[in-house]
């Protein structure tokens, strides 16, 4: 709180609002008493709304700045892995050398999912999207953990949140192996979170997976990088559903749920899905064209950031990484690959995204890696749900832990009919 006011002039009565002011980034005008005025704020998508303080991330969109507990993005990229990271994320320190092995061997002891569960992921259709089967199966946990879901309790959300942290990955890499009918691969513990995870998707019993280092690293780039990006859709949403005192395991699949959508995680999907449209380089000219048309629906998918109006600092990361991938690959004249490429250089040279300020986001870049690495479409966004579990837990036990932690109940506009009588 600072003692700058707003001054809010209606019909002549002037209301002052405070100013809160956090460590970085814009003031925000407290107007938490306006109700009692009779008054409420319209502001659909939450364009200029702060719905909660939070000591966790701070992204600044146009100076392209992007922290984790006050660590630049780049030097957690650099210099971490994934697990340091989402330890930083919950308790606030990245972990000493100590802290880290009782954290590793707290998630490696956590990998496993109940025998039982099996049975959930085996109702579903063989064919079904592996979101939809986290989604489900995610939320089961809430059937297996009951004794343990006390949301006052630290002990129990702490542990709640290794549980999913650890059995996220399990749960990804096995709703893709349940498409293919492959017996489920189990977690090893020597193998490191990335390294656990693409063994459980590419090992079978009749094949051993062939960790290549320079994949493996790009991969946990992918986790660092997707682990949290403060109020986005998914964590409001987890924020949301958990406000009203629902267990960790319902709160985490309904943020799978809102992480689903093409204009959030379903992006390096969709960016994908477009390519494969596009087919070939002489057709861009064409799909940009109907980008830039009004008239068209159509969006240059991986394009743009509601936050960042300037370069996502995450996909410039992924960018290098994404070009490390195709050469170590020998990818980079594949016909998929040189669409890519080719669609990155028109984009950035075109007026209208130049304007707009419309760069590539992370998600095209993450896309094309995950294809690089053998990752199906399908799991795209699979991938960013486990990673955004670091920063899902860590929120919603942030938000567990106010005292002023309210539910969360939005006001509205009323445009329906005024009262009408049946006849
Ligand atoms: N292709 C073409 N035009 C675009 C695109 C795009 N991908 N994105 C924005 N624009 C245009 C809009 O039409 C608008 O043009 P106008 O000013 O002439 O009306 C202008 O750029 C501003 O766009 P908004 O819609 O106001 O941006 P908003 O913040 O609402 O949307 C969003 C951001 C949803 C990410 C949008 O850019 C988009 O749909 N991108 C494609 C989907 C995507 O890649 N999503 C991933 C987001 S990153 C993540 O979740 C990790």
């Amino acid at each position: 709180m600072t003692s700058r006011k707003a001054k809010l002039i209606i019909d002549g009565k002037e209301i002052d609002l405070p100013i809160i002011e956090g460590t970085m980034g814009p003031p925000s005008i407290d107007i938490r008493t306006l109700s009692q005025e009779g008054l409420y704020t319209f502001d659909p998508g939450y364009i200029s709304t702060a719905s909660c303080s939070s000591a966790i991330t701070f992204v600044d969109g146009l100076n392209s700045q992007l922290l984790y507990r006050g660590y630049p993005i780049e030097q957690l990229a650099e210099k971490c892995d994934f697990l340091d990271v989402s330890y930083l994320l919950f308790n606030g320190e990245l972990p000493d050398a100590k802290e880290k092995e009782v954290f590793q061997s707290t998630i490696n002891g956590h990998s496993l999912i109940h025998d039982q569960l099996t049975s959930v992921f085996k109702g579903f259709r063989r064919d079904a999207h592996p979101m939809a089967v986290m989604i489900g199966v995610v939320g089961s946990m809430s059937a297996f953990y009951f004794d343990d879901m006390d949301v006052s309790n630290r002990k129990h959300r702490r542990l709640s949140a290794e549980r999913l942290l650890a059995k996220l990955p399990t749960i990804g890499a096995w709703s893709y192996t349940y498409n293919l009918g492959l017996p489920f691969v189990y977690p090893q513990n020597d193998l490191g979170y990335a390294g656990n995870f693409l063994n459980m998707m590419f090992s079978s019993p009749n094949k051993k997976y062939q960790n290549n280092p320079v994949l493996t690293r790009a991969f946990e780039k992918i986790l660092i990088l997707h682990a949290d990006h403060e109020q986005n859709a998914s964590t409001s949403t987890v924020r949301l559903v958990g406000s009203s005192g629902a267990n960790p395991y319902a709160c985490i699949a309904s943020g799978i749920a809102s992480l689903w959508g093409p204009a959030h995680g379903g992006a390096n999907e969709a960016t994908l899905k477009m390519l494969a449209e596009i087919k070939n380089e002489s057709r861009i000219g064409e799909y940009i064209n109907r980008a830039k048309d009004k008239d068209d629906e159509f969006r240059l998918m991986g394009f743009g950031h509601r936050v960042y109006r300037n370069k996502d600092p995450r996909s410039e990361i992924m960018k290098v990484t994404c070009h490390e991938v195709l050469d170590e690959l020998n990818l980079s004249n594949e016909p998929l690959f040189k669409l890519a490429l080719a669609l990155e250089k028109i984009a950035l040279e075109d007026e209208y995204f130049i304007e707009r300020k419309l760069f590539p986001n992370v998600d095209f870049y993450s896309g094309i890696v995950m294809k690089a690495l053998g990752i199906p479409n399908s799991m795209f966004t699979a991938v960013f749900a486990i990673a955004r579990t670091a920063g899902w837990v860590s929120h919603w036990n942030e938000m567990m832990g106010d005292k002023n932690n309210k539910i969360g109940r939005p006001r509205q506009i009323y445009t329906g009919k005024t009262q009408r009588n049946i006849s």
